[in-house]
């Protein structure tokens, strides 16, 4: 069974499509541990109430990012995570975190990528963005992690239409009930063996 380790920041709506994946039986895979970013937040609470270990390991209590991403890793090898997770996990990862799990780490973003994306696009700051564009059509993608900011392989994507009377919290609504559908999906095919990453395409096998 595939061992994921899921890093959040937030709420952990995602990390709930996950779990909920495996219990109806969809994703053949196991959450080994959610690790946070920040003390306190609900997805610590999701963690705990399905008897997943959950840690809190914050930056501030590191004298370095690469002390910081050890930390991770480490627990992330102790709970031996085949597949990193990354569900609304805020802080960004450097090539050193990358480099220990070689595509081995996948992440959703609240847009289509390549728009809205990288450095400063994260949160409710997409779908500002988005709207104060004009743009008619925004999305979700999910995608392997590679050593950029959102430039990783592509793995699937969703279009969803940004309404004229939308408000960055109704269009991050409509939005987050994709990723709900599309996160699973894409954590089901790796678990089938399915994902063939050939240079920036990321093929799925039939
Ligand atoms: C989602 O919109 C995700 O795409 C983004 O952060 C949000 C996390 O939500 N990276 P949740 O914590 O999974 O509810």
């Amino acid at each position: 069974m595939l061992k994921l380790g899921v890093l959040v920041s937030g709420s952990g709506t995602n990390l709930q499509s996950i779990i909920d994946s495996i219990e109806a039986g969809y994703l053949k895979a196991e959450v080994a541990v959610v690790i946070s970013s920040k003390k306190g937040v609900y997805a610590l609470e999701r963690a705990k109430r399905h008897n997943i270990p959950a840690y809190a390991v914050e930056r501030k209590n590191f004298d370095s990012q690469e002390k910081y991403e050890d930390k991770i890793i480490e627990l992330l090898k102790e709970h031996s995570v085949e597949l990193v997770v990354l569900a609304g996990f805020i802080k960004v990862l450097s090539p050193h975190f990358v480099r220990a799990f070689p595509s081995k780490i996948m992440n959703i973003h609240p847009s289509l990528i390549p728009s809205f994306c990288g450095k400063g696009f994260y949160g409710m700051k997409v779908h500002e963005a988005v709207i104060d564009y004009g743009a008619k059509i925004t999305g979700v993608t999910v995608h392997f992690v590679d050593e950029g900011t959102d430039t990783g392989p592509i793995i699937l994507q969703k279009a969803v239409p940004v309404e004229d009377d939308d408000t960055p919290e109704t269009l991050a609504a409509r939005v987050l009930k994709e990723e709900h559908k599309i996160y699973p999906e894409a954590v089901k095919l790796y678990s089938e063996g399915r994902l063939e990453i050939r240079g920036r395409r990321v093929i799925i096998k039939r």
